[in-house]
């Protein structure tokens, strides 16, 4: 069974992307912060104006992404979601931003983000209501493309409510069409799956082709239930979207949900290790003014930032299932790999997987380096095909390594870790 399943993940990893959307943008996943799951529509200003859809919250959110480290960890785009237009447009049939809330308009918030050194995004829709209730761009794609440019605007969401099924692809690539027409180098987000789903499998090449990232599921709320939710439904439908990702073009398993309330710290680390292994736009949601330190740590990992960020630009697959246990795999340039090994059953202690169970293990024939990154930074040192060495996983936690093959590295040092268990002040290894 295992064997098939890895000649299954090889074959797979060997098919050939098809095109991405040649705008040079997302050559690695999108990194950044974005309102939705957070603050949602949250108009209120009067009685909550620190939480509010308001041009105040995106500048504070670019003020703290510079000065506690986020700009220099990677994330770079702050995400304006729904909810921020004015019921109307304007006379000349142009989207406007509520002016009460966004008092200085949407130009000038995108030149205060753009002297932060960040960059900033806007979100619309393919039909004719945003999912919120707002003007829609049907109808208005070269108009809106035009307006967002004019502003300054380097990333578009473009959601797929109040839309006919059977238009999504012709508007999706219209609006696509009509950015590149700006001239403006607008990194384009696409729910176009998501809402094609329900009727028929979609076209990922024509996806591929069009857009640089695509929601493919359910949108994210903060409970682990969520996040469980999202990982098996990529998991199960890894062979149909997993090869569509490449440089230029990725699958989004939406928002990062770390530093709210509903993950414990071990399903923060899960969500951090698979949205990097899954090659996941990093895009959190989250608010950077009033964050764990925990959390912040755990986001702003360079070592996973790497997985994530890595040049070979494949999504990871799950590649086993086993004994309450998922292990995910993702294969990372220089002939390395990145493995997670989750722990799903969410009774008891930390329970152990032997590494010689994992299928990508075979690369330490005849030895390997293997390098822990979560729950906590540590080199394992050279290791064995046939090495003893045990990883054990909090319930609803994630152990995530990485295993760099003997030919790729001097191997200097030998260190025996036959029978090792390894303790920490939480967990077994
Ligand atoms: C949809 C999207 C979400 C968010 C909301 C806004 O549900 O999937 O990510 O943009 O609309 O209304």
């Amino acid at each position: 069974m295992c064997t098939v399943v890895f000649v299954l993940f090889v074959i797979v990893l060997l098919s050939p992307v098809t095109e991405a959307l040649d705008n040079g943008l997302a050559l690695n996943p999108t990194m950044g912060w974005l309102h939705w799951e957070r603050f949602m529509c949250n108009t209120d200003c009067d009685t909550d104006p620190s939480n509010c859809i308001s041009e105040r919250l995106y500048m504070q959110m670019a003020d703290v992404m510079v000065k506690e480290g986020w700009r220099e960890a990677g994330y770079e785009y702050v995400c304006i979601d729904d909810c921020w237009p004015s019921q109307q447009r304007d006379a000349q049939g142009h989207l406007q931003a509520d002016p009460k809330r966004f008092p200085g308009g949407i130009k000038q918030l995108a030149d205060y983000v753009h002297s932060k050194g960040l960059k900033l995004g806007i979100y619309a829709d393919i039909g004719t209501h945003t999912c919120a209730g707002y003007p829609g761009s049907l109808g208005y794609y070269e108009t809106d493309a035009q307006t967002f440019a004019d502003w300054g605007v380097d990333l578009l969401k473009f959601d797929g409510c109040y839309m006919k099924w059977t238009l999504l692809e012709e508007g999706y690539v219209n609006m696509s069409k009509a950015l590149n027409k700006t001239g403006r180098s607008i990194l384009y987000s696409c729910e176009w799956p998501l809402y094609e789903w329900p009727f028929h499998q979609p076209n990922y090449t024509a996806i591929r082709e069009t857009c640089n990232h695509w929601r493919n599921f359910a949108d994210v709320y903060d409970s682990w239930s969520s996040i469980k939710s999202i990982m098996d439904w990529t998991a199960s439908h890894q062979s149909i979207i997993a090869p569509s990702a490449g440089p230029g073009g990725w699958n989004d398993p939406d928002m990062l949900v770390i530093g709210n309330f509903g993950l414990s710290h071990a399903q923060q680390e899960s969500q951090m290790a698979l949205w990097a292994i899954m090659a996941a736009p990093l895009l959190m949601s989250n608010d950077l003014r009033d964050i764990c330190p925990r959390s912040k740590e755990l986001l702003q990992n360079r070592h996973i930032i790497a997985i994530s960020q890595d040049p070979l630009g494949k999504q990871g697959y799950r590649t086993l299932k086993v004994n309450s246990f998922a292990v995910w795999e993702r294969p990372l340039s220089k002939s390395r790999l990145a493995v997670a090994v989750l722990n799903m059953q969410e009774i008891g202690g930390p329970r152990g997987l032997p590494v010689g169970t994992v299928p990508g293990w075979k690369i330490c024939d005849p030895q390997c380096n293997v390098t822990l990154i979560l729950p906590q930074y540590k080199e394992l040192g050279i290791q064995a095909l046939h090495s003893k060495l045990v990883i054990a996983v909090n319930p609803s936690g994630t152990a995530l390594f990485t295993v760099t093959p003997s030919s790729s590295f001097e191997a200097h040092q030998h260190m025996d870790w036959h029978d090792t268990y390894i303790t920490d002040k939480r967990t077994v290894l």
